[in-house]
């Protein structure tokens, strides 16, 4: 039987399943590398496909160009990935099949995709794979994209070559809004970071690319209408209309949407950096380089607001397709609306109530504006007010209970609260966030509102050259927890997959590993040696950036010219390393075999040797790794504490009664961040002391009561008050 509950036999026995020949279908359990998960996946015991340099393509059905478009980059992906060569001579074309039955792969649509991707388009497809053939069927050529994404995701290799293993994939998602917001306006991001973007999202079947195109930091795209808007508000830095339309264009081509996001009334000193007589108080404004919330809100009392926003959405609602269009509407502190006589005056003549209401106010007049031209309204849920005009759509930020008073009221609703990639937390935090969770207060129609979510990628702490590595690979777990089964939520077994996908990921062009060797090499300087660059890779791999919103207090002064070069730029969340290491530790202290002692206490070892090797060298020569000798004092220290914690464990001897209270401490001291970075490994090194401490209680304890009881004692001190 294939139902091992271990993420890694299961994996084994699916393989072996496989492999083992058989003529009938089996149910499998989740035992494949894909992410996401497909809704139904059935492994065949019969085998696989082989992929050789014969394979071939044929299209059965519709055909078009967008179709074609799509199995060209298909099998560029393939050639890459295997360097077997399918184009051929004299143009470097692929040769399709003429007669399906004898292609390796058929592909089966029965109709276009909408010219323009759109919210509610059918995305399914199913996969069927035999040792003869693939056949991919699908509604749409965006259904037929996914499927290309799956079997880009399914193709392996062994001593014996390449194949795609035997299975028959029924798929389709389970929420249609499946997107990632990137912010381009707090740090710029070109095309080329956008693109690669794009192809990310296409692999792991996400369909909305939002942009954050203007905050107070910068106004991100061209106006014709109003040119001093992108003039005043960018450094030069925007996009085209002409390369707007292209990026558009590049998205429709992999089935993604592009819903652009015009932030207002507040997050506004770029519109009035430009016209000043726009905001709530007197001008004038420049772009504000720093970080924050700030004052600078539009006027909605002024009439020329709504000339520059008729003109100016209207623009805009000409250039992007997509039948929504987001407002922002987020966090306006209400400072330059309270202090203004004239506004607070007019809040009261039409029976307002406060700010919040004028707000309301103001959205109904955008919203009528967006009606005229085609556009239905979206925005942060500050906008939830009950005069928001019926059919605008709420994105949730703020809390979960965003989503539940949002349908409560019928408004159809996404979820970013929980999503917040750039606060740096755990995957893991991110994939169990559900937008609709079995036990949310939710009736059958407000589930039915509930439309998906988005990973934000909000752009103060990124660079283009770092930004991948903030939105990649986590965001491939939140793709799966937005298209995949509710129940799909095994964590081990999402993080096995989580690194299959992000070598495909980097595959496709991401660069959420590769930034990393050249940014060392800058903090290491021109005289590191190798092996001072492998000693500072494997400690920068066991770090992570600080999370929340505490970096704006490690780098107080940091603003929107920033080098984000630094240690902390080069530390990624979530560390598979201190990951590593936690599952090490988990088997010291529930385990305790030999093995597992000898594991961590590797471990150990190693990390002694790093701290030695970078204070003997690195953290002598570099002035840019001043900034991390702290860091390494820190894990060396905590390296001594888990060393005395493995040697009590192994010796069976329970340390001294006030042992467990003295490193305690000094695992505290060695936690407190530093340089913008974390050291989760810590984390488990107070696990195992609270181990050798307690390891008397270990055989009057139930497995499970110890490692609560553990756990409760090797929880942190709550930090400092600040
Ligand atoms: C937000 O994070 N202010 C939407």
């Amino acid at each position: 039987m294939c139902n091992s509950s271990r993420p890694f036999s299961r994996l084994a026995l699916w393989l072996s399943c496989l492999l083992a020949g058989g003529e009938h279908l089996v149910a499998a359990t989740v035992s494949n590398g894909l992410m996401p998960q497909p809704a139904e996946i059935q492994a065949a015991t019969g085998g696989r496909l082989a992929v050789a340099a014969n394979f071939h393509l044929a299209v059965r059905g519709h055909d078009d160009a967008r179709l074609r478009a799509a199995l060209v980059r298909t099998l560029r992906s393939i050639e890459a990935r295997t360097g077997l060569g399918f184009a051929h001579e004299p143009a470097g074309a692929y040769a399709w099949a003429s007669d399906p039955t004898k292609a390796a792969l058929v592909v089966e649509c029965d109709g276009p995709a909408l010219p323009v991707p759109a919210l509610g388009e059918d995305e399914s497809y199913t996969l069927t794979i035999t040792p003869t053939q693939a056949i991919l069927r699908a509604p749409t050529v965006v259904g037929a994209m996914r499927g290309c994404a799956t079997l880009l995701q399914l193709l392996q290799s062994d001593g014996q070559g390449w194949f795609l293993p035997a299975a028959t994939i029924r798929d389709r998602p389970r929420f249609p809004w499946r997107g990632l917001m990137i912010d381009v306006a707090r740090h710029w991001q070109p095309i080329d970071v956008i693109e690669r973007n794009l192809d990310g999202m296409a692999l792991v079947k996400l369909n909305v690319l939002h942009l954050h195109l203007t905050d107070d930091q910068g106004f991100r795209i061209e106006s014709k209408t109003f040119p001093r808007l992108h003039e005043a508000g960018s450094d030069g830095h925007y996009f085209t209309q002409a390369e707007m339309r292209a990026i558009i264009a590049y998205a429709a081509d992999r089935g993604i949407r592009v819903v652009p996001e015009f932030d207002i009334p507040g997050h506004a000193t770029s519109w009035v950096a430009a016209y000043p007589e726009l905001a709530s108080a007197p001008g004038p404004y420049v772009v504000e380089r720093k970080w924050g919330v700030f004052d600078p809100v539009l006027d909605p009392t002024n009439p020329s607001v709504y000339v520059v926003l008729e003109g100016f959405l209207g623009e805009m609602a000409a250039l992007f397709p997509d039948a929504y269009l987001h407002i922002g509407g987020d966090e306006n502190n209400g400072v330059q609306w309270s202090a203004n006589a004239g506004i607070q005056t007019f809040i009261r003549e039409h029976g307002l109530k406060d700010n919040p209401g004028l707000h309301a106010w103001f959205n109904q007049h955008v919203h009528a504006i967006l009606a005229r031209h085609g556009k239905k309204l979206i925005g942060w849920d500050e906008i939830l007010h009950p005069d928001l005009p019926a059919g605008s759509m709420v994105h949730s930020w703020r809390g979960p209970e965003g989503i539940a008073e949002a349908t409560k009221l019928g408004f159809p609703a996404i979820l970013s609260n929980g999503y917040y990639i750039d606060l740096c937390y755990p995957t893991r935090d991110h994939y169990l966030n559900d937008p609709a969770p079995a036990d949310a207060p939710l009736t059958a129609a407000q589930r039915q509102l509930v439309l998906g979510g988005e990973a934000t990628m909000w752009a103060e702490w990124v660079s283009p050259e770092t930004i991948d590595s903030r939105i990649w690979p986590r965001t491939a777990a939140i793709a799966e927890r937005l298209w995949s089964p509710a129940n799909v939520r095994d964590v081990a077994d999402m993080y096995r997959r989580l690194a299959i996908v992000s070598r495909r990921l980097e595959e496709a062009g991401l660069q959420h590993e590769s930034y990393l060797p050249p940014a060392l090499r800058r903090l290491a300087g021109d005289d590191a040696t190798p092996a001072d660059l492998q000693a500072l890779r494997a400690f920068v791999d066991l770090l992570e950036p600080v999370k929340h919103y505490e970096r704006g207090r490690h780098q107080p002064n940091f603003n929107q010219h920033s080098p984000l070069t630094g240690l902390v730029d080069c530390a990624r969340p979530d560390s598979a390393a201190a990951r590593a290491f936690a599952s090490h530790v988990e088997a010291v202290v529930l385990g305790s075999s030999p093995t597992s002692l000898a594991e961590a206490a590797a471990d150990f070892a190693e990390w002694h040797r790093l701290a030695g090797q970078l204070r003997a060298g690195l953290l002598q020569h570099s002035p840019r790794l001043a900034e991390a000798a702290t860091v390494v004092a820190s894990l060396d220290e905590a390296t001594h504490v888990g060393d005395a914690a493995l040697q009590s464990l192994a010796s069976g001897r329970a340390p001294a009664s006030d042992w467990l209270a003295t490193q305690l401490a000094a695992l505290d001291r060695a936690a407190v961040p530093h340089a913008a970075v974390e050291q989760p490994a810590i984390a488990s090194i107070r696990l195992l002391a609270v181990a050798a401490a307690e390891q008397t209680k270990r055989a009057s304890l139930p497995p499970d009561a110890w490692r609560e009881h553990l756990q409760s004692l090797a929880q942190p001190a709550p930090p400092a008050p600040r």
